[in-house]
């Protein structure tokens, strides 16, 4: 009798080994064979799978090679460093190629009408890539991440939150925060020989004023603890960011184990998820008391969220998904618009003749002794918005983005299979010629900057 329930168990232990086997070797080996080789009638062809790793030694050769180069001052080719694995393939298959990440497919998309294709998808076919369960515990799946009807809902109510009249509202709070900060240089300056100080690191310190204005603007009267969320999902950001880069091969269950980084993950998470719903409750109380939901970032939110908000008859969004929006707004908006300040910054310290224009513009719209306080007169600062989408353009923080195909489908007739992710080299096609006459739907309204801005400003050497 207990022979037989051990032989039974060993043949129910060879099933399941050998289907396991099975399944590995098809998702291994026999589908990306049969994807390559189905892309490759197609016309597309890329770097040959490699098993389990896919291509992404050879991705991580190409930028640790280039990661020490030091960039030519006017020269605005970053490809070698910020997409060295795009730069190398297209040289070999041309701007749409097939490449592997891990043992998922990565077609790589330079081609604008296809990329049109993939932004502008209604039937749901190009969906969000799934950032993995790290990323989405950090960030939540706020907008940046929500797809479908979940993007919907929200999108719904966070809007309200960022039409023009809206943010015109926050200009001032934005003023006063740089005003702080350029404060502190001018005193620096005063106190320097010859009247003239360095700033040793402008990154850092634009780092810090977006996070000031990010704390107002979002949180307003309860800025304090807004900046606390804020310094305690930056601890989580560098936890998070460093456990994934010396992850090595995943081990499961490796996050629930109580090791001193996952105890202080676990303890910036609670503190994270506490403080917001803190900050949430205190609105919400202090508009029943007739006081408002305020009018910051959350409290537009909330207030669209209520029955009677544009959310709909009842509140769209659960005090989970409240709080996945707070963290976007951090994520979303802080180091992108520090990126943006800081390369503007440095085009204007190698373009003076720039510099000039800027300064006397600023000096004519708004008057010497004043900063731009309010929305309107932001508007007037014509060239100085051109500058902005220049850099945008040449600098922007996002360098690529990605979509999954939902089902079997078609892209720029060519057929592609269910879980294809499709990769947009934003940085590149930025530099692509076609890219200055064509309007994809990300940069609509760019097009005037930056045909007139690139003479003078875009020098361009791919
Ligand atoms: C210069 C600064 C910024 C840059 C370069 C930038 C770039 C981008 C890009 C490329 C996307 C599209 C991502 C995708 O579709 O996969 C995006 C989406 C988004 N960004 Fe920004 N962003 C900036 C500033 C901000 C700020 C200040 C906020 C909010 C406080 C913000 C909030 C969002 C949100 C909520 C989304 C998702 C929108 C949606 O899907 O409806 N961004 N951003």
């Amino acid at each position: 009798m207990a022979s037989a329930a051990v032989l039974l168990l060993v043949a129910l232990a060879v099933v399941l080994a050998s289907w396991m086997l099975t399944a590995a070797m098809h998702r291994l080996v026999w589908r990306p064979y049969a994807v390559a080789r189905a892309f490759r009638r197609q016309g597309i062809r890329g770097p040959e799978y490699r098993f389990y790793v896919g291509n992404n030694e050879e991705s991580k050769a190409l930028r640790v090679a280039t990661a020490d180069d030091v960039l030519d001052l006017r020269s605005h080719d970053i490809i070698p460093r910020v997409l060295p694995q795009y730069k190398a393939w297209m040289a070999s298959y041309g701007k749409v190629f097939l490449a592997w990440a891990g043992h998922m497919p990565a077609l790589w998309v330079g081609d604008h009408e296809m990329v049109k294709q993939i932004l502008s998808t209604k039937a749901g076919m190009f969906r969000k890539t799934d950032p993995g369960p790290s990323i989405l515990a950090l960030m939540g799946r706020g907008l940046v991440f929500a797809d479908g009807e979940q993007w919907t809902r929200h999108r719904r109510v966070v809007h309200p939150a960022f039409t023009m009249d809206k943010l015109k509202m926050m200009a001032r709070t934005m003023a006063e925060c740089a005003d702080e900060v350029l404060g502190r240089w001018v005193a620096r300056a005063a106190a320097a020989d010859g009247g003239v100080a360095r700033v040793e690191n402008v990154g850092q310190e634009f780092g810090e004023l977006t996070a000031d204005v990010i704390s107002h603007t979002a949180f307003g009267s309860s800025y304090r603890e807004g900046k606390e969320v804020f310094l305690a999902q930056r601890e989580l950001q560098y936890i998070v960011f460093s456990t994934m880069n010396n992850a090595g091969l995943p081990l499961p269950g490796r996050d629930c184990l109580p090791t001193k980084t996952n105890v202080r993950r676990w303890q910036l998470t609670k503190k994270v998820r506490g403080t917001l719903m803190a900050i949430i409750r205190d609105r919400q109380a202090a508009a029943k008391d007739a006081r408002g939901y305020g009018n910051d970032l959350l409290g537009l939110v909330l207030e669209a969220n209520t029955p009677t908000g544009t959310g709909g008859q009842r509140a769209a969004m659960s005090m989970d998904e409240i709080i996945d929006e707070c963290k976007t707004f951090f994520f979303a908006g802080h180091e992108t618009t520090a990126h943006l300040l800081t390369w503007a910054v440095f085009l204007l310290g190698t373009h003076p003749e720039w510099q000039h224009k800027l300064r006397e513009e600023v000096l004519r719209e708004c008057g010497s002794t004043t900063v731009p306080l309010n929305g309107d007169s932001l508007k007037k600062l014509k060239l100085t918005t051109m500058v902005l989408y220049e850099t945008l353009s040449l600098y922007g923080a996002v360098t690529m983005l990605m979509r999954t195909a939902a089902a079997d489908g078609e892209l720029g007739g060519v057929k592609i299979p269910k879980g294809t992710m499709t990769m947009i080299p934003l940085a590149m096609m930025h530099r692509d010629e076609d890219a200055l006459v064509q309007s994809l739907p990300f940069n609509s309204g760019w097009e005037g900057p930056l045909t007139a801005v690139s003479q003078p400003l875009l020098k361009v050497r791919c």
